[in-house]
């Protein structure tokens, strides 16, 4: 199919975020929003405010800004929406986050504090170190389902919005594998908010109120959430765009930089053993070994997926790879990732590389809030459903059909995500072969 640019509907009018959780990495990215509008601060690290790609050949050859080429919507036109269990207004979480200084904060907290969470649907059996109280009730979870989509409809009426994307920031609930008879199809699943299935944890009720809004979904976090049989299902039938899982920042953010790097020049891996200390809520909820499990099983996936040991068992085979997390309350949001790397080179002669990462989790993470937002936005109105694989570039764990590999290569994941752009505004793809280089 060929997609002219005609064929996408425009980034006229406001677009609403909604976003389940209030807490360090949405608030950084409302309060960064604010600050960019009024000229404060820019817009690093977010790929459609700072991006360019490159179009034409030879001398003829062009960057062009990203939000120049793809029709996006600019930041002025968006409006903030979200759910937490505790009530802190924005500003007051942007306080308690403490990502922020003082100064960033009181420059926006006009703006901030007039954002106020909406009551949260909460199971502390998904999330066993959190005890809000600021939450919904109701017979059943279907019951709670419908007062989310109630929240956003008021919120789409008053602030006059056009479109809407869900982006999911909330805490990492424990891990789940898809449970047969509730989370299998669209039927089961609906079956199963009516009667209250124990599987159905409080992110999917989100995730299924959006997508049958007709609302793209994100996932933020690692867990199962809208990565089951009966979701998809409702994307397709909405014909509703959806992603996720799990925001790639930090450590394996550097991972999917440096992994592909040693592959590209035949090194081999003998282990890789990483480890953190973070402090924040998010820190907390990561304490409890059943969220660990959602986060683990996440931050493994990626180099298996580069290195291949099957098919490079001379270089990868039996390589360890170990990944901890550990709460260390001092440290709030300024996480800190050792990463010992054991290669070998020439002959088998080994190596070590050491990476000491002092990251802040937040700063890192808001900027693929906004990408996703704009993007998924985008494939909205490019009329595209389903998983967006292109948008894979953003995810630790990116969601794939099953029986499919995920692709974890950054710089595979940026092609593909560039190449997607040229295709919707009917571009060639850029191969690299010279033939495009030169005249
Ligand atoms: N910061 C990063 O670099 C990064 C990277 C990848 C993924 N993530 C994930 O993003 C999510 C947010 O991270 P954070 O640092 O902002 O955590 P956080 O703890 O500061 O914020 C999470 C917020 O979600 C709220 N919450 C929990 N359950 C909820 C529910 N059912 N409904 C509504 N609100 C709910 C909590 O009260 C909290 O305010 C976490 O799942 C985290 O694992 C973060």
């Amino acid at each position: 199919m060929v997609l002219k640019n005609t064929d996408i509907k425009g980034a006229d009018g406001k677009l609403g975020i909604l976003i389940p959780g209030l807490g360090a990495v949405s608030t950084t990215f409302i309060a960064g929003v604010h600050l960019i509008r009024k000229g404060l601060r820019k817009p690093i690290g977010s790929l459609t405010q700072m991006g360019k790609l490159r179009v034409g050949k030879g001398d003829a050859a062009k960057d062009i800004d990203i939000n120049k080429f793809v029709p996006l919507a600019s930041l002025e036109n968006l409006e903030f929406g979200g759910w937490d269990i505790f009530e802190d207004n924005v500003y007051e979480a942007v306080k308690k986050a403490q990502v922020l200084s003082n100064e960033d904060a009181e420059a926006v907290k006009g703006d901030l504090e007039k954002i106020k969470p909406w009551k949260g649907v909460f199971d502390k059996r998904f999330v066993k170190k959190l005890d809000g109280k600021w939450v919904k009730d109701g017979e059943t979870l279907w019951d709670k389902a419908q007062k989310v989509k109630e929240d956003i409809l008021k919120f789409k009426e008053e602030k006059k919005l056009d479109r809407m994307v869900m982006v999911w920031c909330g805490s990492t609930e424990i891990f789940q594998e898809v449970t047969p008879g509730v989370h299998d199809t669209l039927e089961n699943f609906e079956k199963g908010l009516k009667e209250n299935h124990e599987k159905i944890a409080p992110s999917m009720i989100y995730a299924y109120a959006a997508l049958d809004l007709g609302i793209p979904y994100a996932n933020g976090a690692p867990n199962l959430c809208n990565d089951i049989p009966a979701l998809w299902e409702l994307a397709e039938k909405n014909r509703v765009p959806m992603c996720g899982k799990d925001f790639k920042t930090g450590q394996t953010l550097m991972k999917t930089i440096l992994a592909p790097g040693l592959k590209a020049r035949m090194l081999g891996v003998n282990g890789w053993f990483s480890t953190n200390i973070l402090g924040n809520r998010d820190g907390e909820v990561l304490d409890d070994p059943e969220s660990f499990k959602s986060k683990e099983v996440s931050k493994l996936s990626v180099l298996d997926q580069i290195f291949q040991p099957d098919r490079y068992p001379d270089l990868y085979k039996d390589y360890y790879h170990k990944v901890r997390i550990n709460y260390y309350p001092p440290r709030g949001d300024n996480k800190e990732g050792w990463d010992n790397i054991d290669i070998a080179g020439w002959l088998g002669y080994p190596m070590q590389i050491k990476i000491d990462f002092l990251c802040r989790d937040s700063i890192l993470a808001a900027p693929i809030v906004l990408d996703l937002a704009l993007f998924l936005d985008l494939a909205q109105r490019a009329s595209l459903s389903g998983n967006q694989e292109w948008l894979s570039f953003y995810w630790k764990s990116p969601m794939t059909l099953p029986g499919e590999h995920a692709e974890h290569d950054l710089f595979v994941q940026l092609m593909r995500l560039k190449n997607t752009l040229r295709w919707f505004m009917n571009e060639p793809p850029v191969t690299y072969l010279g033939s495009e280089t030169y005249n």
